[in-house]
């Protein structure tokens, strides 16, 4: 009998737990306004660049390697956008590093992302590049 409680307990448990789930999740998509390129071209060319660069990194790997303010496998943002004016050539210059990944002798290689379209690395780019407050010039 006590089994039987303990299983009942689990069950109700893992109910209540799978209904806090969706309804978190249903509280992210609703704040979530700018839908994906094919949904709606329209709706996704008034979001700013650097705005949908953020979500796109936040939503690939960069994070296994890169953190905003801190140096892990690969250097912290903000000290790429130090590093770099942020100016139409860089913009396609780390466009490209993030398609082709980066391979230097001697050094950590960065992976190559053949998979992300060269508008969304250029609009991440555009977000590395405006994490030390400077403005596209
Ligand atoms: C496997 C780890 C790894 C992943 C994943 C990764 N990077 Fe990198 N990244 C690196 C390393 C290491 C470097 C430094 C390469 C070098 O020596 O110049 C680098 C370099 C860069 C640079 C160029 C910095 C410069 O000084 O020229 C940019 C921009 C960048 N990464 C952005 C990204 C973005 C955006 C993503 C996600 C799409 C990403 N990285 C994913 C490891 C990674």
């Amino acid at each position: 009998m006590k089994t039987l409680k303990s299983i009942c307990l689990i069950v109700v448990l893992t109910i209540g737990l799978a209904a806090c789930g969706s309804k978190k999740e249903a509280t992210t998509t609703a704040t979530e306004d700018y839908g994906t390129p094919d949904e709606s071209g329209q709706k996704i060319a008034s979001v700013d660049a650097i705005t949908q660069g953020e979500s796109l990194v936040n939503a690939s790997d960069c994070k296994t390697c890169h953190h905003r303010n801190d140096k892990l496998i690969g250097p912290a943002h903000l000290d790429v956008a130090k590093k770099y004016d942020f100016t139409a050539a860089n913009v396609t210059l780390l466009a490209d590093k993030i398609i082709n990944g980066v391979v230097e002798l001697g050094r950590v290689p960065m992976s190559p992302h053949p998979d992300i379209t060269k508008e969304n690395a250029e609009k991440m780019a555009k977000y590395v590049l405006s994490l030390d407050g400077e403005k596209e010039h």
